[in-house]
């Protein structure tokens, strides 16, 4: 069976795809620097709840760490390479820049130069909505300008993007970019909305909701990302040549690169999905209406044709369907009740 390498396990969509992927017999070895960006307690517990898994062991490494991760490649030899270890968040990358530098530039510049000297079948990568910036064309589709990221985490995501090409066309890396469109579900990100607005609620504590909650946004439920991600591993992009010398959209190119959208095409008004929250929560929530904030869109989601014709992908999780499953979790896992 294929010998893939999760980056990012502890995390909270690593930790999904590597279930799932062991779930379909693959090799797995999973890695993460369990940094302390969130709540550790959550990494290491699932991590825990990893171990034992058949096929599967964990080690900590970080990906800036270049000797360890060539020595890691190097011993295993893996067929696929998933990385989506990351400093994430957007608002952290105002308080510190060089987390995201160093992350996820440097240590992703190590990702390729291993995927160049120990050759890969295919690199699948992290890239994430936010790098459409301040394009206001919805919905969202890989052919609209990514020219105008509005924070340095999407201008790393954006530059992932750009090396990870560069490595496709120079050394012939077969590697696809995800956009992850806000993905939610059990043990998810405690920095989220979804995850931070079920604290508050659950607390009593204020939640602070700009536009009176009309705004429209694409949540994405976990298994719908575990299960296109596991379909999109034997899909890996090949050389294109007719269309060397052409003129390309930004979506396209004669290097074995493609780029795809990750997300559910069915936007979700904020105040109803609060309100779908105060109902599985049995709360009402406490509410600080505040004005549209600068810059701020009214509605943002994916156009995900491309990759439904790459994969037949249709996400199938309604939004109430997802948040119970994340609430029953939460409850679960924090005690509650
Ligand atoms: N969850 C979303 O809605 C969303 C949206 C857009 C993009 N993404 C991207 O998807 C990927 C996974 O996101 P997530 O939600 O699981 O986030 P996460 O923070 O839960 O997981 C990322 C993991 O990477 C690890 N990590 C960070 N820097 C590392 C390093 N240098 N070496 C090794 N490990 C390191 C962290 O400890 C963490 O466990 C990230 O690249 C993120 O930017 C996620």
């Amino acid at each position: 069976m294929k010998k893939v390498l999760v980056t990012g396990a502890a995390g909270f969509i690593g930790f999904h795809v590597v279930k799932k992927l062991v779930s379909l017999g693959y090799n797995v070895v999973g890695i993460d620097s369990i940094n302390d960006y969130y709540n550790v307690g959550l990494k290491k517990d699932r991590i825990g709840n990893l171990k034992g898994l058949p096929d599967f062991y964990f080690e900590e490494i970080n990906i800036c760490d270049k000797a360890k991760l060539d020595a890691l490649f190097e011993k295993e030899k893996f067929d696929i390479v998933i990385n989506l270890a990351a400093q994430a968040g957007v608002r952290y990358s105002i308080e510190k820049p060089y987390n995201y530098l160093d992350s996820n530039i440097s240590g992703f510049t190590n990702i390729l130069e291993a995927c160049r000297r120990f050759p890969v079948k295919h690199l699948i990568f992290a890239s994430s909505s936010s790098v459409y910036g301040a394009n206001a064309k919805v919905p969202f589709a890989e052919n609209d300008t990514t020219d105008h990221p509005l924070s340095l985490y999407a201008a790393t995501k954006k530059a992932n993007e750009a090396l990870a090409h560069s490595y496709a066309a120079l050394y012939g890396i077969p590697s696809t970019a995800l956009r992850f469109f806000t993905v939610y579900g059990p043990w998810g990100r405690p920095d989220m909305a979804y995850f931070s607005f079920t604290d508050s609620i659950y607390h009593g504590k204020t939640i602070k909701v700009f536009n009176n909650g009309n705004m429209r946004r694409d949540f994405t439920y976990i298994d719908d990302i575990v299960n296109v991600i596991a379909l999109l591993i034997d899909k890996q992009p090949s050389v294109q040549p007719d269309k060397q010398g052409q003129i390309l959209l930004p979506s396209e190119s004669y290097a074995p690169y493609k780029v795809y959208n990750i997300g559910n095409n069915n936007p979700v008004n904020l105040s109803d999905f609060i309100h779908i929250l105060e109902d599985l929560i049995g709360k009402k929530a406490v509410i600080e209406n505040l004005p549209i904030q600068k810059g701020d869109m009214l509605e943002t989601y994916a156009d995900i044709e491309a990759l439904s014709n790459a994969t037949g992908y249709r996400p199938v999780t309604d939004i109430r369907t997802g948040l119970t499953s994340f609430v029953n979790w939460y409850k679960e896992y924090f005690k509650i009740g």
